[in-house]
Order: C-alpha cells, then structure tokens, then sequence
C-alpha cells in the first residue's frame, strides 16, 4: 500500500473521533492558529479560495466566514469520511462552503482558479509535498497568497513533544472508542513535517515569492504564507 493509501485508510478511520484528538493534540489551540491562517490567506469579501487537505473543514469554513456572502471557498481532501463530516458541518452551519473528494497533488482545478489557497496539517504524512505546494501556486491567480500551516515540534522540546504526542495521542484516541495504532500515525507524522526551512524552499520552487512564516505559541505550529508570482 502506498503512503497515501494509507493516509486515507487512517483518515477514513479515526473521522469520527479526529476533531477531539485534534483538539488535544493543539492543547486546544488549533482553532486559534487555522484562524491565523485564514487573516494571513488575506480574503475579501467575494473572493474564491481552496482549502487543501481540508479534513473535517474547520479552516474552509473560517475562510467561508471572510468571503461571504458572495465568495466561494472548496474544501478537498482524499478521505471520503473526513469530507463527510465536513459536509455535515457546513451544513449545520448554512456557510457557503462546498466539500469535495480528492487529491491534493493533482488538483482538478484550471490554473489562476482562486485568490487564496491554504492548507492547515495537509503536509505531514504525504509521499510528495512539494507536489502539493506546486499544485496549490498553480490554481492560484497571480499575486494571490498561498498559506501553510503544520503542528510542529517545538525547538527545545524536539524529544519531549514527541514523545508526549507519541504517548498521549493514542491513549485519547483508544479511549474515545477508536483504534489506538490508526491514531498513533498522526502523532508520528509530525515528525514528518519538513523543516520551515525547506517548506519555504518548496514554496520558492514552486513559483511562490515574499514567503514569511512564523512559529506559534512557541514553535507548537508554524505558519508559513507567500504570494503567487506567476
Ligand atoms: C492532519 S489532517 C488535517 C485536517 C484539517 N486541515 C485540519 O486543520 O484539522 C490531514 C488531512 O490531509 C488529508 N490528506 C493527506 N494527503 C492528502 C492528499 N494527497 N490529497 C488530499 N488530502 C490529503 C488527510 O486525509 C487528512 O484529512
């Protein structure tokens, strides 16, 4: 089985238990960084943006909340169950949000399709990143932002935070009724996650200029954003 095979087949798993296990895995503060993602995504009112790897669409439907009422926001991911839950929560929510099955490194969109596009967590875990980030510059228009946002270990604590997401991420997981082994692969894939570093090199390659990021809450995440140069 592939890497992306897999990713989904976990993804499809754990769905119905990710929020929670998110939530603990960010120490509750996911929210607070996807809504840095979406202010750095820049949006107007009426502007189109994707949100990549978009899982159970909490950050599409942050972005939904700054474009409306007459902008569109799609939300892709390859996990069918993810986008279901996605579904249902835009629905709940009456945002102007639609979801969509897919992959994010070979986008069905035509080049120049939105202003912005974002990913929040889509990185860690994949075969091809730099894919990813190329297929994201390449459906947005020139001068429009591209934003990526990663949990990742924060610099002093490298060992620590692995182990503690290592340790904890299953236990929540298996006591919310899941399989603990499909939870412990997103713990272990933040490790997967390239170095700001070398996400800002993707970026470059990929056609991406006045690339910025920065660590939050000290280094727990990072948010990099940099505008399409076409
Ligand atoms: C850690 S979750 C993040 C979900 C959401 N963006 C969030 O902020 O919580 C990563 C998501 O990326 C999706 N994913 C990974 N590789 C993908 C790919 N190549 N194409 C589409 N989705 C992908 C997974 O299915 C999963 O829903």
């Amino acid at each position: 089985m592939t890497t992306a095979a897999h990713d989904r087949e976990v993804f499809d798993h754990i769905a119905p238990r990710y929020d929670v296990v998110s939530r603990v895995m960010t120490l509750g503060r996911g929210d607070r960084w996807r809504q840095a993602s979406a202010r750095a995504a820049d949006l107007h009112a009426g502007a189109s943006a994707l949100d990549a790897c978009t899982g159970t669409g909490d950050l599409a439907l942050m972005l939904a909340d700054r474009v409306t009422p007459l902008g569109e926001v799609m939300g892709v991911d390859h996990s069918p169950e993810m986008i279901a839950r996605a579904r249902m929560k835009g629905q709940a929510t009456g945002r102007h949000c639609s979801f969509h099955v897919g992959d994010c490194t070979d986008l069905a969109f035509p080049d120049d399709r939105f202003d912005a596009a974002t990913a929040s967590g889509g990185l860690r875990g994949m075969d091809d990143p730099a894919a990813a980030i190329a297929e994201m510059a390449r459906v947005v228009r020139p001068g429009g932002r591209v934003v990526l946002l990663e949990i990742t270990p924060p610099e002093r604590l490298r060992g620590i935070h692995a182990r503690v997401l290592r340790m904890a991420t299953p236990a929540v997981g298996g006591l919310l009724g899941g399989d603990a082994r499909a939870f412990r692969h997103l713990a272990e894939t933040v490790a997967d996650v390239p170095p700001p570093e070398r996400v800002a090199a993707l970026m470059a390659h990929a056609g991406i200029g006045d690339i910025r990021w920065q660590r939050l809450a000290g280094g727990m995440a990072t948010l990099h954003a940099g505008v399409v140069t076409g």
